[in-house]
């Protein structure tokens, strides 16, 4: 997965302009032609991997409560797009499943692991990419590295990300840190450096800076040969790259 131009990666869908993590906002990504999706998932009381940013519903739906607490069935009641606005009113919060049918075999999908690590999640993700046939596409993500090192053990050919947002230098040898084999890099924008991205290319690695929104970021990110970016706009970020 080494793209001379970089992916668009859709972050939470195309979520500068539709509810995050919803089915809504990953149509409207693929719509203005992301080339691949960031999502966030939890595990529910059932276990059950569903796609959601925080570790409680409240932001992002009509409901209160942690996501570990409820059940698929009742995490499924709650809407989650009329917080964004009411044209998207019915959305439901989805399953990881669930985004994995509606996107195109060859999509990328970057999964950032984010309440269940631990606690059954990394299993229940392993058994999922096997089962849907997606271990060649998708990568996962977390700040948690032993968790992914645990999922490493769990699922040898699994993709894994490095999260960060630190203030250090020689990003590029963060994968020792993680103590298991890395695919990816996935500096915050305020650590995107174009010295770390040229090592970490010569290293074999790919990088995936996020969240990029802003025309003349978007244009830097770019211009350092990153392998793709996260943005919540991917259909600005298709219009730059088109243009050049
Ligand atoms: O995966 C990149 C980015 O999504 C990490 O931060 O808070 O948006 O999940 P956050
Ligand atoms: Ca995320």
């Amino acid at each position: 997965m080494n793209h001379a131009i970089p992916l668009v990666i859709a972050h939470r869908g195309a979520s500068g302009e539709a509810p995050e993590n919803t089915i809504g906002a990953f149509r409207l990504g693929l719509e203005q032609g992301c080339g691949g999706f960031e999502l966030d998932v939890h595990l529910s009381k059932d276990g059950e991997i569903v796609v959601i940013h925080d570790f409680t519903v409240d932001r992002t739906t009509d409901g209160q409560g942690a996501v570990k607490d409820m059940l698929l069935s009742e995490l499924r009641e709650l809407d989650a797009g009329k917080w964004f606005s009411d044209a998207f009113s019915g959305e439901r919060i989805p399953t990881l499943k669930e985004v994995f049918e509606l996107s195109p075999p060859e999509l990328m999908i970057n999964v950032e692991m984010k309440g269940g690590i631990g606690s059954g999640l990394e299993e229940a993700l392993a058994e999922l990419l096997r089962q849907s046939n997606r271990l060649d596409t998708v990568i996962v993500s977390s700040f948690d590295y032993k968790g992914l090192a645990n999922l490493k053990r769990i699922e040898s050919s699994v993709k894994i990300g490095l999260l960060y947002d630190l203030r250090m230098a020689y990003h590029w040898k963060l994968p020792a840190v993680a103590g298991c084999e890395v695919y990816s890099l996935h500096p915050g924008l305020r650590r995107l450096d174009a010295e770390d991205v040229k090592a970490a290319i010569e290293q074999g690695l790919s990088v995936f800076p996020w969240t990029v929104n802003e025309e003349e970021k978007l244009l830097q990110a770019i211009s350092y040969g990153v392998n793709g970016i996260i943005t919540d706009y991917p259909g600005r970020l298709r219009t730059i790259l088109k243009s050049k």
